[in-house]
């Protein structure tokens, strides 16, 4: 796939996981208005879409019909944002400013940010049980990807990460650690969209199996490249501030190795992903393209 058609690629599949979102998501009215309104306007503020992105195209690589998989796809996008709503609070990062936005915290208030998170979580559950997905998927698939999400959601993926990201904080630690960290924190939630996309477009368990070696090489690269442009990037591209990892004493690849090596390390990931999808076709053209707009990005 060439840059122009990746570009038109990405744009169509982010119009249309904003479309969807949009109409899953409650409406704010009655009592509970206010942490809908949050809920809204982290979501609306923006975002690449890259993991909803990534399930359908990992759908489309099984030869299942990635618009099918919408409600799955939008659950992945309402955790991820729940995590950043979360990841930006004051016990955490501490950070102003989101998606070019100032941060759900500083708009709603904290015990909003809090309960707006908690409440993107809860949805992205109850699509994952929605009617439209039955029709798509078995029980079976459904149930399974269900597994697999909350596994990555949860202590044993995002949220663990998260744990050891912040007890690590004005610490030394091994590359193994930094490993733990980052392919928890963030490694987790795209290595199972990539994965959930397999289960719920009909995957082999060969190719299930291939597509999460992908979305784990790919994951890993993903935060080092997150780390990179922490320290290089422009934060009115970026729409989130620069310089947060050294302000919060953060472990990361270019404070652990220096920024070439970080690139190198997150080229070579990019190339271990690419590498997974030798057994497929031009079904997993979107995959390809995928990785390579991961190392290239600029926000
Ligand atoms: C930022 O994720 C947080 C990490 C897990 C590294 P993204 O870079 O995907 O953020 P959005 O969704 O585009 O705002
Ligand atoms: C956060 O990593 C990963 C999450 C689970 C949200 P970072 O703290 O590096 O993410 P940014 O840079 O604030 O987006
Ligand atoms: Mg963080
Ligand atoms: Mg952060
Ligand atoms: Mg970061």
């Amino acid at each position: 796939m060439s840059k122009i058609h990746l570009k038109i690629y990405l744009e169509q599949q982010r119009k249309r996981v904003n479309e969807a979102i949009h109409r899953y998501l409650p409406r704010p009215e009655g009592p509970a208005a206010p942490v809908i309104e949050a809920m809204h306007y982290s979501i609306a503020a923006g975002g690449k879409r890259v993991r909803p992105i990534l399930m359908m195209a990992g759908c489309q690589a099984v030869g299942g019909q990635p618009e099918k998989i919408m409600p799955a796809a939008c659950a992945m996008e309402c955790v991820h944002t729940y995590s950043l709503i979360h990841d930006d609070l004051p016990a955490m990062d501490n950070d102003d400013l989101r998606r070019g936005k100032p941060t759900c915290h500083k708009v709603f208030g904290e015990a909003m940010a809090i309960l707006a998170g908690d409440g993107l979580l809860t949805l992205a559950f109850e699509l994952m049980a929605h009617p439209d997905l039955s029709s798509a998927a078995s029980h079976l698939r459904q149930v399974e990807a269900t597994r697999v999400f909350a596994k990555a959601a949860g202590h044993a993926g995002m949220v663990g990460g998260q744990t050891a990201d912040i007890l690590n904080e004005n610490t030394e630690i091994t590359p193994e650690t930094l490993n733990f960290i980052h392919s928890r924190k963030t490694g987790a939630l795209i290595r199972a969209s990539v994965e959930m996309g397999a289960i719920l477009g009909g995957g082999t368990k060969k190719q299930i199996d291939a597509l999460a070696s992908y979305g784990e090489a790919l994951g890993l690269c993903f935060q080092v490249i997150d780390d990179i442009l922490d320290v290089v990037g422009d934060e009115t591209k970026l729409g989130k501030p620069v310089g947060s990892d050294e302000r919060n004493r953060k472990s990361t690849y270019p404070a652990l190795f220096g920024i070439e090596e970080a690139r190198r390390r997150a080229e070579e990931l990019r190339d271990m992903a690419v590498t997974t999808l030798q057994d497929f076709g031009h079904e997993a053209e979107p995959l390809r393209a995928l990785a390579c707009y991961i190392v290239d990005r600029d926000r």
